[in-house]
Parts: structure tokens; C-alpha cells; sequence
């Protein structure tokens, strides 16, 4: 795994090549699908990268009076949301984190914790870490939203996946510390109710999407 040192110098340079991500687009679709974001007045990201998903709720999904926070390891993926989303700036908060995973919210302060592709650059610890704060940060019934990358369903993305698995086992900075993860694992049955959960594979790319409500 990278450390969250070497995390975080990772993504100051890659910056906005993280837009060009193609396999990411048809899965964050069916988050928001299934995410109701529509009737969300409160929303957290882990890892909002450059704020293209932010933006693209902020525009088209959430309602006017919204407010998002967001929190990045990375000072240019900071900076770089922060540009993006300027005209939010009344309702919108992007905060550099330092990784580790406790979250300087209040309990029971979101309806929704969304987080795109950061599961599954993070060591087991601090994906069961996470989902607790997640847990503890979101109202009752709120919605816990993530995407990640996953495990195979077909012929090409299994081989997708092995290989993947394989760069990240060798060097995982050559695959941004990401690997393929079975997220559905970490979700504890007595804390949540799962509304949708699927993989999609795009461009052979297996993507897991996990909503599920708070109980
Ligand atoms: C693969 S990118 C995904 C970015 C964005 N969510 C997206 O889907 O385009 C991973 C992001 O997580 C951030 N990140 C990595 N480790 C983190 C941590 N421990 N806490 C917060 N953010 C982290 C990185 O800086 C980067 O912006």
C-alpha cells in the first residue's frame, strides 16, 4: 500500500490527469441513479479529487440549498476542486486531510458520504476506520454511496483484475496505489440496509457501487 505520504506526493502530480479516468464515468452514473442525491441537504466526499463528481451533483442533482464538504489528502487536488467549484463557495467546504481516517465532523451532521475511487487505495484498517466515521457522520437513514474498483464478472474484466492486482502487487504507484477490492465485505449487515450493489465493467475495468442506508 502506499504510505499516506507517498499517497498524498502521488496525486499533488497527477492532478488533473485524474479526469481522464474513462472507466470511472458509466459507475458514478449508477451511484447517482441510485443515490437520491435529489433529497439530500448535506453531503460528504472522502477524496474529491479534482470535484468533478462534486460538480456534477452541485449542478445537476442537488437542491439549491445543499452543502457539500469535501476532503482530499492531496494540496493540488485541493486547490483544484476548490477552482472548480468556486461559485459554490456559499455552500461548498474543501478541506486538506493529513489520511488518517477520523473525520473532524459532528456525528449524525450528513445524509449523504459519497466517496469515488479511494476505498480501494486504502490498507483494511482504514477502510473499516472509515465506514465506522461514515457511520457515526451520517444521520439516521442517510446513505452511505461508494464506488471502488472490484472484483471480475467476466472473461476480460477477471483478467483485468488479476493483472491489475499482479502491477499493484509488484509496484503499486504504477497503478496509484490502487487495487481491485471486494468493498461488499467491509459492510456490516446490523449497521446497514444495502439499496443497490452491483459491478458494472467498463472499457474491462470491473467497478463496484455500493449504496446502502444507515439502520
Ligand atoms: C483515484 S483518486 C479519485 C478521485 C475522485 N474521487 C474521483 O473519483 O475522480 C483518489 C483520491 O483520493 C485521495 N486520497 C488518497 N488517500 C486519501 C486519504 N487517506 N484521505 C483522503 N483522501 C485521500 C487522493 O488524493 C485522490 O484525490
Amino acid at each position: 500500500m502506499l504510505s499516506y505520504e507517498q499517497a498524498r506526493k502521488y496525486y499533488d502530480r497527477f492532478g488533473e490527469k485524474q479526469d481522464h479516468q474513462f472507466y470511472e464515468n458509466s459507475p458514478i452514473e449508477k451511484l447517482i441513479e441510485f443515490g437520491d442525491f435529489d433529497k439530500a441537504n448535506s453531503i460528504f466526499e472522502l477524496g474529491i479529487g479534482t470535484g468533478r463528481f462534486a460538480k456534477n451533483l452541485l449542478d445537476n442533482h442537488l437542491s439549491d440549498i445543499c452543502k457539500y464538504v469535501g476532503i482530499d489528502i492531496s494540496s493540488t487536488m485541493v486547490d483544484l476542486s476548490k477552482n472548480r467549484l468556486e461559485k459554490y463557495t456559499d455552500r461548498v467546504k474543501i478541506v486538506q486531510s493529513d489520511g488518517i481516517p477520523q473525520i473532524n465532523e459532528e456525528n449524525e451532521s450528513f445524509d449523504r458520504f459519497v466517496s469515488t475511487y479511494v476505498f480501494d487505495l486504502l490498507n483494511n484498517d482504514d477502510i473499516t476506520a472509515l465506514l465506522s466515521e461514515a457511520y457515526r457522520i451520517l444521520k439516521d437513514g442517510g446513505y452511505l454511496c461508494v464506488v471502488s474498483l472490484g472484483q471480475g464478472i467476466t472473461i476480460t474484466s477477471r483478467i483485468v483484475e488479476k493483472v491489475w492486482s499482479l502491477i499493484f502487487k509488484v509496484k503499486s504507484s504504477l497503478v496509484g496505489g490502487c487495487r481491485p477490492l471486494a468493498l461488499q465485505n467491509y459492510i456490516e449487515k446490523t449497521k446497514w440496509k444495502i439499496i443497490y450493489k452491483n459491478v458494472i465493467v467498463s472499457f474491462g475495468v470491473p467497478s463496484e457501487i455500493i449504496v446502502c442506508k444507515k439502520l
